[in-house]
């Protein structure tokens, strides 16, 4: 399928997985293996559509609130997932890296973190970010906490921080912010995934379950995407005649 515009990067909250095992009578963890699985499916597919970069919410700031034995089995998973696709990734060109606050994470899943996006560092295919122990709440006060520090120490005065300051020390912020944002499972809500850098993306929902999100699931995102005008507060005629810079306006 090729489609009009294809997103360079794109943004993902795969949600679903426990529904998915629950109509199946399965514990919830085997719907989060098949939702690992998938992942792996949409990796391939995205870097045969040309899409550069695949951002992939795999557990959140809140989720530690899950029953300890669920938290327990995603961290076995997200390691094992980890020692067992790093060389496939990296054979396939794929640059992985992991966002969120890694800290508070076992040893050995940031030993696991630390050696994959060192092994595929140089790799110049898709981009992969998993955004693990993220928060958007997470990632603006990081980058406060930085900048408040750089202002303490004398090497930054107040009215030099502008919003192009405050992008430069979010996650990831060498990447360009998402075009189009999915959410699998139903919900129709954020999440406190990427706060700051969705402010100008295009939203699609569906109902499809994590694990079902297949190639045909994806494709029919990227033609909802194909189809929308993206206007960063110009009119749409401006839009349509071609004004040179689409880019969203710097604050
Ligand atoms: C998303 O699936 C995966 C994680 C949050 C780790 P869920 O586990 O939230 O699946 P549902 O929402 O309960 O179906
Ligand atoms: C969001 O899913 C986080 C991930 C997919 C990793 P949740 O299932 O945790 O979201 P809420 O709590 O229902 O909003
Ligand atoms: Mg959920």
């Amino acid at each position: 399928m090729k489609f009009q515009s294809v997103p360079r990067h794109v943004a993902i909250i795969m949600d679903g997985n426990g529904r998915w095992a629950n109509k199946r009578n399965l514990p919830r963890i085997a719907g989060h293996r098949a939702g690992v699985e998938n992942i792996r499916t949409l990796v391939s597919s995205a870097a045969e559509i040309g899409i550069e970069c695949l951002t992939v919410f795999a557990f959140s700031s809140e989720n530690w609130r899950r029953p300890p034995l669920e938290v327990r089995l995603l961290m076995d998973l997200f390691i094992m997932a980890l020692e067992q696709e790093a060389e496939r990734l990296h054979a396939n060109k794929v640059r992985l890296r992991i966002i969120g606050n890694r800290t508070e994470f076992p040893a050995k899943l940031q030993e696991a973190i630390a050696a994959a996006e060192t092994l595929t560092r140089s790799n110049g295919g898709l981009t992969l970010v998993i955004a693990a122990n993220y928060g958007g709440h997470w990632d603006l006060t990081q980058a406060a906490r930085t900048l408040a520090e750089q202002v303490r120490a004398g090497n930054l005065r107040v009215d030099e921080i502008s919003s192009e300051l405050v992008q430069q020390h979010l996650s990831a912020s060498d990447l360009p912010p998402p075009d189009l944002f999915i959410r699998s499972g139903g919900e129709q809500r954020i999440s406190n995934f990427l706060l700051w850098q969705l402010a100008y993306t295009e939203f699609y929902f569906t109902d499809c379950l994590w694990p079902d999100f297949d190639r045909l699931e994806f494709e029919r995102a990227l033609t909802s995407y194909a189809q929308r005008q993206r206007r960063f507060g110009m009119t749409g005629e401006q839009v349509a005649h071609g004004v040179e810079t689409v880019a969203p306006p710097q604050g």
